[in-house]
C-alpha cells in the first residue's frame, strides 16, 4: 500500500520582546507556505521551535531550562527536531549545540528565509544519531524580509514590522550584535500590508522596529509613514515601539496630535535619571533633553500616557547617580515603567568597564525594589486619579474568570469588565470603576445606561 505522507507539524514557542513575537509569526507564515502544519505543543510537532531574547542573562537562562525540559520529549520521540532560533540562538552559536548535544538547529534573526530548507536538510537523516547538528548564523545587511508573510492569530490587533536591526551602540545592549544594522522595509509594502490586514479586519496596528521612529526609506522619515498608516481605511489605532528618544521630533509630535488614529500613547525608553551614566551608556541625551522631548508631547497630547524602561546598578552607578533616577521618575511620572537590572552581556562595552565598577547583586536588587516601589506608587496614584473616567476599549480577549472580557484603552490601559467572549474584536465604551494599581476593571456605559433606565 502507497504511504500517504501527512503534512509535518511545527510548534513555535516564542519569547522576549515583541518584534519576537513578530518574528515567530514570520517563522511559522514561512513554514506554512512550504506545507507545515502550525501546532499549539510540542507534544504535537515533528519540529519544535523555541524563538529566544538575548537580552539579559535572565531570559536566557529561562530558555536553557526549557530546551532541556524538551529534551525529555525527545527521548521519547528521537525523530523530532529541536531548533533554538533569534537573538540568543545568535549570541551563542555553536557553543548552544555543544552546551545542549539535544538541539539539532540554531538560527539567528536574518536566517528565517532559510527555515524550511535547513530543517529538510537535517530531516533527510533519517537516522537521529547520525544527525549532524545544523548553524545558520550569518547576519545579512539587507535581510527585512520583504515579500514574505506573516502567519497571524486572528483578531483585530496585529504587529507590523517595519525594521530590523539596530544602529545604536548603547554600552549595555547585545541588539545591534544580534540583529545587525538597521534595516528598513519600503513604504509600499509596509502600507500594502496594512491594507491587506484591514481587509481581512484588522483594525489595531503597532508598528515595530528597534529604534522604530529612526526609520527611513529614500525620503520617507518616520512621521511621514506614520500618518500614511494611520490614514489606511479601516485602521481606527496606530501604535508603535520602541522609539529613541532621540527621534521624538516636532514632527512626530504633530503627527501624533493630529491624526485620531494615533492613539495618545507613548513608550520612551529613559534608561536613567543621571546625565553621568546616561553618558556612559551612550544614550546621547541628557535628562534635561528628555525632559524636554516630554514636555513637547505633553503639550501637543496633554492627555498621553507614557511609559519607560529604566535600568538600574549600571556599572559606575553611584547611590547619588540612583537617586537621581528616582527623580526623573517622580518628575515626569510615568504612567508604566518597565524595571531592570543592569545584566553584561558579554562582547558588549559596558562589559569592559573596570572590575571594581560593578554592582554587588545584592546592591543591585536593593535598588530595583526601591525603583519599582516608586514607579509602581506612581501607577498607582495616576490610574487611581482615572477612576471614573469612561474610555474606548478594543475587546482583545477573554478575562481571567468567565463571563468577563479583557481589553485595552487608547492609552494602553488594561480594563476587565463583563463582555461575552464572542465580542473580541468589538470597540465599545467602557467606565473605569476601580483599579488594582496597574489595571482597572469597570462596566460597560451601555450597561450602566441601562441600568439607570431601568
Ligand atoms: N541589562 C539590563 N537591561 C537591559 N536592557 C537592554 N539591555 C540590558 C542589559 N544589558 C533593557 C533596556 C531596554 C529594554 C528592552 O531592556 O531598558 O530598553
Amino acid at each position: 500500500m502507497p504511504q500517504t505522507t501527512r503534512a509535518k507539524r511545527a510548534y513555535v514557542e516564542t519569547y522576549g520582546c515583541q518584534m519576537n513575537v513578530s518574528d515567530g509569526e514570520l517563522m511559522e507564515g514561512v513554514l506554512a507556505a512550504r506545507g507545515y502544519e502550525i501546532v499549539g505543543c510540542p507534544e504535537d510537532a515533528d519540529v519544535v521551535l523555541i524563538n529566544t531574547c538575548a537580552i539579559r542573562e535572565h531570559a536566557e537562562s529561562r530558555v536553557l531550562g526549557r530546551v532541556s525540559q524538551l529534551n525529555g520529549l525527545k527521548r521519547e520521540r528521537p525523530d523530532m527536531l529541536i531548533g533554538v532560533t533569534g537573538c540568543m540562538a545568535q549570541r551563542m552559536g555553536d557553543s548552544l549545540l555543544e552546551r545542549a548535544p539535544y538541539v539539532d538547529l540554531v538560527m539567528g534573526p536574518d536566517g528565517y528565509r532559510s527555515l524550511p530548507d535547513a530543517l529538510g536538510q537535517l530531516q533527510k537523516e533519517a537516522r537521529p544519531r547520525k544527525r549532524k547538528q545544523l548553524a545558520v548564523l550569518e547576519l545579512e545587511s539587507s535581510e527585512n524580509y520583504q515579500g514574505l508573510e506573516q502567519l497571524r492569530a486572528e483578531g483585530p490587533s496585529a504587529w507590523v514590522p517595519i525594521q530590523r536591526g539596530c544602529d545604536h551602540r548603547c554600552s549595555f545592549c547585545i541588539v545591534p550584535y544580534v540583529r545587525g544594522p538597521e534595516k528598513n522595509r519600503t513604504p509600499e509594502l509596509v502600507l500594502a500590508e496594512i491594507q491587506g490586514l484591514a481587509a481581512q479586519g484588522v483594525t489595531e496596528v503597532t508598528l515595530l522596529g528597534q529604534t522604530v521612529n529612526s526609520y527611513r526609506h529614500g525620503d520617507v522619515d518616520f512621521p511621514r509613514l506614520l500618518r500614511s498608516v494611520a490614514r489606511v481605511d479601516g485602521i481606527r489605532r496606530v501604535r508603535y515601539t520602541s522609539p529613541h528618544p532621540n527621534d521624538v521630533t516636532p514632527e512626530l509630535v504633530e503627527v501624533m496630535a493630529e491624526e485620531p488614529s494615533v492613539c495618545e500613547q507613548l513608550h520612551l525608553p529613559a534608561q536613567s535619571g543621571s546625565n553621568r551614566t546616561l553618558k556612559r551608556m551612550l544614550r546621547r541625551y541628557t535628562v534635561e533633553e528628555l525632559l524636554q522631548k516630554v514636555a513637547l508631547v505633553r503639550e501637543a497630547i496633554p492627555d498621553i500616557a507614557i511609559s519607560t524602561d529604566i535600568i538600574v546598578a549600571f556599572p559606575g552607578e553611584t547611590g547619588a547617580e540612583f537617586h537621581e533616577t528616582l527623580d526623573l521618575m517622580r518628575t515626569v511620572r510615568f504612567d508604566e515603567a518597565y524595571t531592570y537590572k543592569y545584566s553584561p552581556r558579554e562582547g558588549t562595552p559596558a562589559t569592559r568597564m573596570p572590575p571594581e565598577d560593578f554592582l554587588s547583586p545584592e546592591e543591585a536588587q536593593a535598588r530595583l525594589a526601591e525603583l519599582i516601589e516608586v514607579s509602581r506608587g506612581i501607577q498607582a496614584e495616576i490610574n487611581r486619579s482615572e477612576v471614573g473616567r469612561v474610555e474606548e476599549v478594543l475587546i482583545e480577549k477573554g478575562g481571567r474568570e468567565a463571563g468577563q472580557v479583557l481589553g485595552r484603552t487608547r492609552r494602553n490601559k488594561v480594563v476587565v469588565f463583563d463582555g461575552d467572549i464572542s465580542r473580541v474584536g468589538e470597540y465599545t465604551r467602557v467606565v473605569l470603576e476601580r483599579t488594582t494599581g496597574a489595571t482597572f476593571a469597570g462596566t460597560e456605559a451601555l450597561a450602566v445606561r441601562a441600568a439607570v433606565q431601568a
